[in-house]
C-alpha cells in the first residue's frame, strides 16, 4: 500500500473514532459530577464501537442504581440519627424531670421527718436525762442500758437535724430570719421557673405588672416555695388552655397575694382538709395527676413561721383562688 493510501486510511479511522467518541465526552463530564442519567444512542451493527457503547450504557445504569441505593441508605441513616437524637433528648428530659421529682420528694420527706419526729425524739432525750439524774434508777445494769438508749436516741436527734439541714429548715427560732423580700424580684424568679411548664401545657399565666411593687417581710426561700406550690397546683389542677393569675392587694400593714386559676375547682367538703398532710382529692379529674399531698401542708407550715396566713376560696368546676398574707416590710 502506498504511503498516501495508508495516510488516508488513518485519517478515515481518526474521523470515525472522533465521530463516535465525541458524544461520549459530555456524558463522561456529567458522570464525573455524579450525574449518571445520560442516555447513549447505541450505533447499529455489531462492531467494537457498538460493544463499547453498550458497555458504557450498562456501566452508567449500574452507577445510577448504586447511587440511588446509596442515597436511600443515606436517607434512612439520617432518619435513624434523627430518631435516635429525639429519643435521647426525650430520655434526657425524662431524667431531668425524674431528678426534679426526686429532689422535691426528698425535700418533703426531710421536712416531714424533721417536723413530725424531731420534737418527740428530743423529748425522749430530755426524759432520759431527767430519769438518770433523778437517781431513781439504781441498778448499774439498768443505768448502763438507759445510757445506751440515750446514746442511740442522741444519734437519732443528730440524724433528724441533718435532715433539717438538708431541707434548710433547722433552727426555726434562731436561724429562721425574716428579711426584706421585694415582690418584683420574687415574681420575676417564680415566673422564670414556671415558664417552660406553662408553655408546655398551654396555660396562660399573668403576674402583677413589675415596677414599684412593695416588699414584704419574709423568709425568701420559704416565700418562693409557697408561691411555687400554689402556682404549680393552679397549673396542674387546671383545664385545657386554662389560665392562672397572680394578683396582689395591700392595706397599711400587709400584702395579700392571690393565685387564681380557671381550673377544676374544689368541692366544699374537701376544702377543710386541703392543708393537712398527705391529703389529696380522689376524683375523676385528679386521678391521673400525681403528687404527695404535702405541698399545701408545707405551705401552711411555712406561712405560720413567717407570721402570715393562707386560705382558699373555691367552687367546684369554676376554679380556685389560693391567697396568703404577709406583713409589709418597713425599714427599721
Ligand atoms: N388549684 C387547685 N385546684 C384544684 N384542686 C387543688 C388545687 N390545689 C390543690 N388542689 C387539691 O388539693 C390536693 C392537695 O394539694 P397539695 O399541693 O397539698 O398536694 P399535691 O398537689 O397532691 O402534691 P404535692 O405534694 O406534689 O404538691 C391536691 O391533690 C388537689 O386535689
Ligand atoms: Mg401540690
Amino acid at each position: 500500500m502506498d504511503h498516501n493510501v495508508q495516510q488516508d486510511n488513518i485519517n478515515i479511522c481518526d474521523e470515525y473514532i472522533d465521530e463516535k467518541i465525541t458524544p461520549l465526552r459530555p456524558l463522561f463530564a456529567k458522570s464525573a459530577l455524579g450525574d449518571f442519567s445520560g442516555i447513549l444512542q447505541i450505533p447499529e451493527g455489531k462492531g467494537a464501537v457498538t460493544e463499547l457503547y453498550i458497555g458504557i450504557q450498562v456501566m452508567l445504569q449500574v452507577m445510577k442504581d448504586q447511587l440511588a441505593q446509596l442515597r436511600g441508605f443515606n436517607q434512612s441513616l439520617e432518619q435513624k440519627v434523627q430518631d435516635r437524637t429525639e429519643e435521647l433528648e426525650e430520655a434526657y428530659r425524662q431524667r431531668q424531670e425524674n431528678e426534679q421529682n426526686m429532689k422535691s420528694l426528698q425535700e418533703k420527706f426531710s421536712f416531714i421527718a424533721a417536723h413530725e419526729l424531731r420534737s418527740p425524739v428530743t423529748d425522749i432525750n430530755i426524759g432520759l436525762s431527767a430519769l438518770l439524774e433523778s437517781g431513781a434508777v439504781k441498778e448499774p445494769q439498768h443505768i448502763t442500758l438507759l445510757k445506751r438508749i440515750q446514746a442511740k436516741n442522741s444519734m437519732l436527734v443528730q440524724l433528724l437535724n441533718d435532715l433539717l439541714d438538708v431541707a434548710g429548715l433547722r433552727g426555726e427560732e434562731k436561724e429562721y430570719k425574716l428579711t426584706k423580700v421585694p415582690l418584683d424580684m420574687l415574681f420575676r424568679e417564680v415566673a422564670e421557673e414556671v415558664s417552660s411548664t406553662v408553655k408546655q401545657l398551654g396555660i396562660q399565666i399573668t403576674f402583677p405588672t413589675p415596677g414599684n411593687l412593695l416588699s414584704v417581710l419574709a423568709h425568701p426561700r420559704s416565700l418562693k416555695e409557697v408561691l411555687l406550690n400554689l402556682i404549680t397546683n393552679a397549673i396542674r389542677y387546671n383545664k385545657k388552655n386554662g389560665s392562672v393569675m397572680v394578683e396582689i392587694e395591700s392595706n397599711k400593714a400587709e400584702v395579700i397575694i392571690h393565685v387564681k386559676d380557671s381550673g377544676i375547682g374544689i368541692g366544699r367538703n374537701n376544702i377543710d382538709k386541703l392543708f393537712t398532710q398527705f391529703y389529696r382529692i380522689k376524683e375523676e379529674e385528679t386521678k391521673e395527676i400525681d403528687g404527695t399531698g404535702l405541698g399545701l401542708f408545707i405551705s401552711k407550715e411555712l406561712m405560720r413561721r413567717m407570721h402570715g396566713n393562707i386560705w382558699v376560696e373555691s367552687k367546684k368546676g369554676e376554679g380556685s383562688t389560693f391567697s396568703f398574707s404577709l406583713p409589709i416590710y418597713t425599714a427599721p
